[in-house]
């Protein structure tokens, strides 16, 4: 294994350009397969072999959303003010990186998402022992368009990569030997070649991959070396490609909780990110979506179409189908749903129940809280073995402020009721159906608020 830090390698990721082939307002690096950010699975694959703080990104297109979204590349952007190709982003960071004192840099194309490391970590390897310039990843593709191909003599000896918008001859369009955009560059070579660089092709723009043919004219070595590995290092340029890769990922995923004891009834329509982490033996019915660090504990059961994100759900928990839960916390035992919102900030405890057209936001339900019909519940907390009656709302927002809602424990509320916030429900209190509380109840009491009811003759006609 290469100790990275010992000489002096850091990594870089191109990921400036707006990706005009998605059509799409949004940076390509932020389209998500599988819940997660493009440039999310380059910094986690680069993150098996290299520190954090030796990890660089050029960012350009709408840097500040990018920063924004991925908290990760803070203070180690390098800007591309324009995007005037991949030759010019390596350009832009070439002197930080010079000053910074590393000696190699690994760089790597940004909307790569399946970047093989085990590839990468040999290619740094060797290229550091032979003390190569410069040297790159190829891959074979079946279907090659839109690459740039490798071009090598009758010796196999590599002369050029050629764009696919550059390409004249029609023999080199067949070439199925790419460019995968994994480079490892000699920042001590590298210098006079950046001022090289040319933008006199079919875009106009400076190419990172034209360094290969200005350093063999100089006859300097480059390696090119291939990787056989099916679908590693395809790149994402459009929407159709975006799916295809989001669709090898959760086939991967999918094969790998079945792997794991994870029962999932209708694999190919669930969709499970990869920072979800399932225990064997829960079983999951299709189509499901689970998203972001959700956690599902032993025998849990989630039904179909049920969404979620960033969810922690302890042992035998039964989410019902429909449901829609994010941010939440749901203890042992609970059955949530059909029809179940959990908003961030719920936690719900072990034995409650949350049942249909509930919704549920920055609240506490305690152990064994029924609230199993038709409710809202905002910032509250509430005791344990408390009954919320059908139609309970939290009137948590005055127009101005959100308010918190304090039940005790063993109360009973009675449908309809309306419990204006800021308000406190003593213990085991009992509140009338169709009250609107305004004022504190203390413990052990019956309230009623509403209307009396008159029963009066009818007028005669
Ligand atoms: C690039 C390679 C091609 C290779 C392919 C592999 C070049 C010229 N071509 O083509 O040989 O087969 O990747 O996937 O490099 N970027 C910047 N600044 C810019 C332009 C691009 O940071 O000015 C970033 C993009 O955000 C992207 C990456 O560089 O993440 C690659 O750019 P892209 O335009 O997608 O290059 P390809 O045409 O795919
Ligand atoms: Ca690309």
């Amino acid at each position: 294994m290469v100790d990275m830090k010992k000489e002096g390698v850091c990594a870089l990721v191109l990921a400036a350009g707006k990706g005009t082939r998605m059509k799409s307002e949004e940076p390509k690096v932020l389209h998500e397969i599988m819940g997660e950010p493009l440039l999310w699975y380059v910094f986690r694959a680069l993150t098996s072999l290299f520190s954090e703080d030796s990890i660089f990104y050029v960012l350009g297109y709408k840097r500040e959303m990018v920063e924004a979204a991925l908290s990760f590349v803070k203070d180690r952007v390098i800007y591309q003010e324009k995007q005037l190709g991949t030759g010019d982003a390596f350009k832009c960071a070439y002197p930080f990186l010079k000053r910074q004192g590393f000696r190699w840099c690994l760089v790597v194309n940004g909307d790569v998402p399946f970047l093989e490391m085990e590839g990468i970590e040999r290619l740094i390897e060797r290229t550091l022992r032979e003390n190569t310039p410069l040297s790159f990843l190829s891959i074979t593709l079946e279907d090659p368009q839109g690459y740039g191909r490798v071009v090598r003599d009758e010796s196999g000896m590599v002369l050029k990569v050629v764009e696919d918008k550059d390409i004249v001859d029609d023999e080199e369009r067949l070439i199925k030997e790419v460019n995968a955009g994994v480079y490892v560059i000699n920042l001590e070579v590298v210098g006079p070649y950046l001022e090289r660089l040319r933008n006199n092709n079919a875009q106009g723009e400076y190419y990172l991959p034209d360094l290969i043919s200005l350093m063999l004219e100089d006859e300097r070595d480059v390696l090119a070396v291939n990787i056989e590995e099916g679908n590693a290092f395809l790149g994402v340029n459009t929407p159709r490609e975006l799916i295809e890769c989001e669709e090898i990922l959760r086939e991967r995923l999918v094969e790998s909780f079945l792997d794991s004891g994870v029962i999932l009834y209708n694999p190919s329509q669930v969709r499970i990110g990869p920072r979800v982490s399932i225990e064997g033996g829960c079983r999951l019915y299709g189509p499901v979506e689970l998203y972001g660090e959700c956690v599902l504990e032993k025998g849990v059961v989630v039904d179909s179409h049920v969404w979620m994100r960033d969810v922690i759900i302890q042992r035998d928990a039964h989410i019902f189908g429909f449901s829609h839960l994010e941010g939440a916390r749901i203890g042992e035992q609970c059955s949530i749903g059909p029809f179940a919102r959990l908003r961030p900030g719920s936690v719900i405890d072990e034995n409650a129940r949350v049942g249909n057209f509930v919704e549920i936001k920055k609240s506490h339900l305690g152990r064994g809280v029924k609230a199993s019909h038709l409710s809202y519940l905002g910032d509250s907390e509430i005791g344990e073995n408390t009954n919320i009656g059908a139609g309970t709302i939290t009137c948590n927002y005055d127009g101005k402020a959100k308010h918190q809602t304090k039940i005790g424990k063993g109360v009973f509320v009675g449908s309809n009721t309306s419990l204006v916030a800021p308000i406190t429900i003593g213990d085991r209190s009992i509140i009338g159906a169709g009250s609107t509380i305004t004022k504190d109840i203390p413990e052990d009491m019956l309230s009623v608020a509403r209307a009396r009811q008159k029963n009066l003759m009818k007028r005669k006609l």
